[in-house]
């Protein structure tokens, strides 16, 4: 195995949400090492402009590469639309691997459904998102929701309370009254208040997130460049938070751990 192989591998996000990805990754390749960076001090980059999530993103990202990361997950659909571009263009010979809301495996498997897509306002207002939806507009219908304040109930470790359940009853009235199929969790915090949101919409609603897609294509990719690792023994995850009071740090171990 090369020197190259042994590296860990970056997983970044804006806070916690990553950790979602992180453990799909784990789980298809528990024998890589990671780096898991959690931004939760600027969380959320949701509202932000685009200018600055690029900005915040590229800092991290570049902090990660001088960490030794071979590869780079960019855990958030957020900066994955503001950054993605930009880190390709500089690190050409880096496999960088994002996120983006998955709207197609929703679409074609509930042709003429109804398809919520909750992300954040401005993954649904980028190119990336516009054009995905542009693609299977015509398969089925998709309503995108932009949800300022959801992904603080997973930073503030409020799942399962009554407080979320109230927020949700509040965001989601209108798929309560007139219910939808299947719902896109555009966002990498989402996957952990799947359970929150199908108690509001009922039992048969179905739920799809990019995360083991996104573990399949970094396999892929590390693949193709010969640079997995190959460990007889579990990797190492090395927990990162920008948060000073430690708490993200506590509960992003505790939320890889559910
Ligand atoms: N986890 C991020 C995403 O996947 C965004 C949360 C935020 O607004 O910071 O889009």
């Amino acid at each position: 195995m090369t020197k190259r192989a042994s590296l860990p591998i970056a997983v970044f996000d804006s806070g916690m949400g990553g950790i979602s990805v992180l453990r799909e990754l784990y789980k298809l390749m528990p024998y890589e090492d990671y780096l898991f960076f959690g931004d939760s001090a600027n969380a959320p980059y949701g509202g932000r402009p685009v200018e600055q999530v690029r900005s915040l993103t590229m800092d991290r990202v570049a902090q990660l590469l001088d960490m030794g990361a071979k590869a780079v997950v960019v855990a958030c659909n957020t900066a994955t639309s503001a950054a993605i571009v930009s880190l390709r263009e500089k690190y050409p010979t880096i496999p960088m691997i994002g996120l983006e809301p998955a709207i197609k495996p929703a679409a074609v498997q509930n042709p003429g459904g109804r398809v919520l897509i909750l992300a954040t306002e401005l993954t649904v207002n980028q190119p990336k998102c516009r054009l995905l939806m542009e693609r299977y507009e015509r398969t089925a219908t998709l309503i995108p929701l932009s949800a300022p304040g959801l992904m603080e109930f997973v930073e503030r470790d409020l799942l399962h309370t009554d407080e979320l359940d109230a927020f949700l009853r509040r965001l989601l009235a209108p798929y309560i009254e007139n219910p939808v199929d299947a719902v896109v969790l555009g966002c990498t915090h989402y996957p952990f208040l799947r359970d929150d949101i199908a108690k509001v919409l009922g039992g048969k609603v179905k739920f799809y997130d990019g995360g083991a897609g996104t573990a399949r294509e970094t396999h892929y990719l590390l693949e193709q460049d010969a640079i997995l690792n190959d460990y007889t023994h579990k990797g190492q995850i090395h927990f990162m938070n920008s948060d000073p009071s430690g708490k993200s740090l506590e509960l992003s171990k505790r939320l890889f751990q559910l």
